[in-house]
């Protein structure tokens, strides 16, 4: 099968479109034929071996211990392992896996989830890890409850353009922080109130929050906190920063640390990933209250300029890589 293969650690150069056997289902796996795969910051930090923290973690010392880049998928299940029940050949089904960015790919099945019927196949491949993560930041965490007023940072981005529609949906005052150009976006998703970073401060203590759900721009945890009502709540979901060897760790390592001795409740997201999230945002998108955002698709053989597009191409919404 065709795959997005890499050997050795580095920026996109590193990958390659090779041919590879396609893999076969183990015990509690289904083989699926991929029809999209959404990108993510994890895909870029698996490819990058960064923040070097990762690779003492598991993930591949030298080299990457996943040859084949990708961690979510759409597609028909082409074969069933062993001891799987609940599927069949020809389902439609979309999920967490390694290695999507091939024409097949296998996932356990405790980790993939029926299509949800009125998407699309590029729509629901951009779901599982950016969509997972905002619902756990802002409602399974219970950070978000109906009538707060609530801070998006990263508004258009991967994991916030979900946030948005999610604190809507249970009944919030949602403020979006964008940049100048996708504020209109904002606005669609539901956004009562939008804040253009590149003009603005929102830490000038004139207005505060229930709730900032943090995607973005790696502000320190007292110029956040100055934004907070007293008793509000901060959740900080990660942000991009050059640091080499922990990443963007410290923050909100530091915000678990401070939380016990301080008024408002300043917490880290590590999000998880299972069948059981699919499942809730299938019921969220059936009912008409997430949707999800493309800013572009990519044929499998330009996943390289995917990801490049999504570190240096300012997207809205998700980036794809179809399979045809
Ligand atoms: N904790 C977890 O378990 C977990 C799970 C998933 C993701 N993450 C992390 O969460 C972060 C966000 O992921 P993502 O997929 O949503 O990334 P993304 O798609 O790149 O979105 C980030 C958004 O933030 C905007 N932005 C950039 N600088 C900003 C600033 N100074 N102020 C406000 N907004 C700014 C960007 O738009 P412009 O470039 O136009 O400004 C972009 O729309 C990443 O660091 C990722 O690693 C953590």
């Amino acid at each position: 099968m065709r795959a997005i293969v890499q050997d050795e650690y580095g920026d996109v150069e590193a990958l390659r479109l090779g041919d590879i056997d396609t893999p076969t289902p183990g015990a509690g796996e289904v083989l699926i034929r991929v029809e999209a795969a959404g990108v993510d910051a994890g895909v870029w930090h698996l490819m990058m071996g960064r923040p070097y923290l990762a690779r003492v973690m598991g993930f591949g010392l030298r080299r990457p211990k996943t040859r084949v880049k990708g961690r979510e998928v759409a597609g028909v299940i082409a074969a069933l392992g062993d001891r799987v029940t609940g599927f069949a050949v020809g389902d439609e089904v979309y999920g967490y896996c390694e290695g999507s960015f091939a024409e097949y790919v296998c996932a356990r099945a405790d980790r993939i989830a029926p299509k949800p019927a009125s998407l699309s196949f590029e729509q629901a491949a951009v779901l599982p890890i950016s969509a997972g993560t905002a619902l756990q930041a802002v409602r399974d965490s219970g950070a978000v409850k109906a009538g707060q007023s609530v801070l998006v940072i990263g508004a258009a981005g991967g994991v916030g353009a979900f946030a948005v529609q999610i604190a809507k949906e249970l009944g919030a005052s949602v403020t979006g922080v964008t940049s100048t150009g996708k504020l209109e976006l904002v606005r669609s998703l539901g956004a009562d109130h939008v804040i253009d970073y590149t003009r603005e401060s929102f830490t000038t203590g004139i207005r505060l929050f229930d709730v900032i759900i943090d995607t973005a721009g790696h502000r320190s945890v007292a110029e956040l906190r100055t934004a907070l009502t007293p008793h509000g709540t901060l959740v900080i979901v990660g942000s991009e920063v050059d640091a080499p060897v922990f990443g963007g760790l410290g923050r909100p390592v530091g915000a678990s640390l401070k939380s016990p001795f301080v008024g408002q409740n300043l917490r880290m997201l590590a999000a998880t990933e299972n069948a059981g999230l699919l499942h809730s945002l299938t019921e969220l998108i059936e009912a008409g209250s997430l949707a999800p955002v493309i800013d572009s698709s990519y044929p499998l053989a330009e996943a390289p300029a995917a990801i490049r597009h999504w570190r240096d191409g300012h997207p809205a919404g998700k980036v794809v890589i179809t399979v045809a």
